[in-house]
């Protein structure tokens, strides 16, 4: 199977089509989405129909769950919280009720998927550290989780080790973090997504340019806090 595995949309339409898109992802048997397909970005509503339609599986990430009402606004930074009072104002209440459905973490064949930390999903803790890896691998046994949260596409190993190589045997890691398709953070501007490879037992990070200034112009539409514009640019 050729699974393809996204996170973190962030309501960024361009960017998510032009994953969607990508010509070896294109031709994967199963798509997954590892949750924010909602905030920042000036395209909820049809992020939402379009991970819904394309997307086998989708957990839940804590912006789906802050738009949703079931996490408090003070747990997000200013300009998360703005972008979240807006969302829910331009969603309609099935949206909004899809959103409040989504599962915490799935598992498909040997593969853990959540948004943040594969021990406890409903903490919302990052993965980052050392520490932090060696506790999920300890709980997930067998499993390599897949997750999304930092926007930080890298792997982990089993002792604890990371790295942010771009590709590898699914046999040599524990975790990897697909990254984010619509607001990344390492600094690379580019739309991130994973390809998985069952038989073959290999993974590849992927990077797509998507046309920013398209996903710019809808959040300054929305009239959304302009550093949310401002970070796309700078993948950060
Ligand atoms: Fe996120």
């Amino acid at each position: 199977m050729l699974l393809r595995v996204i996170s973190d949309v962030h309501a960024n339409l361009p960017a998510l089509e032009t994953v969607l898109a990508d010509p070896p992802g294109a031709a994967a048997d199963m798509t997954v989405c590892l949750g924010d397909v909602v905030g920042y970005g000036g395209d909820p509503a049809e992020c939402i129909e379009l991970v819904r339609d394309r997307c086998k599986i989708v957990v839940r990430g804590n912006h789906d769950a802050g738009t949703a009402g079931r996490i408090p606004l003070d747990r997000f930074n200013w300009e998360g919280g703005m972008a979240i009072r807006w969302t829910r104002s331009v969603l309609g209440k099935a949206d909004i009720k899809w959103l409040s459905m989504l599962p915490y973490f799935q598992e498909l064949e040997e593969f853990f998927l959540c948004h943040s930390h594969p021990a406890k999903p409903e903490s919302w803790t990052y993965v980052l550290r050392r520490n932090q890896a060696l506790a999920a691998m300890e709980t997930r046994e067998g499993q390599v989780s897949l997750i999304g949260h930092t926007h930080l596409p890298k792997v982990w190993m089993e002792d604890g080790g990371s790295s942010g190589m771009n590709s590898g045997n699914l046999s040599d890691v524990r975790i990897i973090n697909v990254g984010s398709v619509g607001q990344p953070r390492d600094r690379d501007p580019r739309a991130a997504y994973l390809l998985v490879d069952t038989e073959k037992g290999t993974w590849e990070h992927r990077r797509v340019e998507y046309p920013i200034d398209d996903a710019a112009a809808r959040i300054t539409k929305a009239s959304l806090p302009d550093v949310l514009r401002q970070r796309l640019y700078r993948g950060t």
